[in-house]
């Protein structure tokens, strides 16, 4: 359950990409494959919009609320590996969004998924992933303010989620945010959560889709908000 509320409270009110999802859909047709699911904000936002969309991730929690929310939708769901997935049918379009393609543990998981999503995709077929685009390193020092919380009251418990660091660790950028729950009776709980993101660039990510037969196409941008970085889009057709 609290994995369910975290994901919604960092990830779930992000909105600026989802045109962008949307015209891929209308553009590609079905059925269509989102790789990373999550709780749905995206695969639930195409399928309202009348898509057949699968929905994958590897997260059993998240993938149970994204079919709940979604009943009466034709959205599907299936827990697998983003590196290692054997699923029906030609997607006319796979969808990785939010950074998703830089959780696969560098070079050779990026490489495993590649393939995996080639064979998936029919003829023709596109495969769009949103890269961060723009993260700078910072630290929240003692006495310093830190950017705001994510913060949600869910049966009287407040949860906070703050970002306090991005760490350039070389080949990986590694996003901390500090985790606070308040109940009812002012019992406070505070852990920590890191996410580690690859770096990789438009250009290389490129570069290993071709070796593995995609074929680059124009690249598109999702513009920063105040609370996310922007991506940039690398779209490669099969
Ligand atoms: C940043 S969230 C994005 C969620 C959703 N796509 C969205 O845009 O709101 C990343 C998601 O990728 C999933 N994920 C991470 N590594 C994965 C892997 N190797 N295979 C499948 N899913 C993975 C996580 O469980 C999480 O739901």
């Amino acid at each position: 359950m609290s994995t369910v509320i975290w994901h919604d409270l960092e990830c779930g009110s992000y909105t600026e990409d989802l045109p962008l999802w949307r015209a891929f859909a209308d553009e590609c047709g079905d059925p269509i494959l989102e790789v990373g699911a999550g709780t749905g904000r995206v695969a639930l936002e195409l399928a309202r919009g009348g898509h057949e969309v699968m929905a994958l991730d590897l997260d059993g929690e998240l993938l149970a609320a994204l079919e709940q929310r979604g009943a009466g939708l034709d959205v599907r769901t299936t827990r697998a590996d983003a590196r290692a997935f054997e699923l029906d049918g030609g997607f006319a379009l796979c969808l990785v969004p939010m950074q998703t393609i830089q959780l696969l543990g560098g070079p050779s998981g990026r490489a495993e998924f590649l393939r995996r999503a080639r064979a998936h995709l029919r003829d023709g077929g596109i495969l769009a992933a949103a890269l961060a685009d723009g993260m700078e390193p910072f630290e929240v020092g003692p006495g310093l303010p830190a950017p705001l919380p994510d913060i949600c009251e869910i049966d009287g418990v407040v949860y906070s989620s703050t970002p306090i660091a991005v760490i350039d660790d070389g080949d990986a950028f590694v996003l901390e945010r500090r985790r606070e729950t308040v109940t009812a009776d002012g019992t406070r709980s505070c852990s920590q959560n890191t996410v580690r993101l690859d770096r990789i660039a438009a250009p290389q990510l490129e570069r290993e889709a071709t070796a593995i037969g995609l074929r680059p196409l124009e690249r598109r941008r999702v513009n920063a908000t105040d609370e996310y970085v922007g991506s940039e889009v690398v779209v490669l057709r099969a």
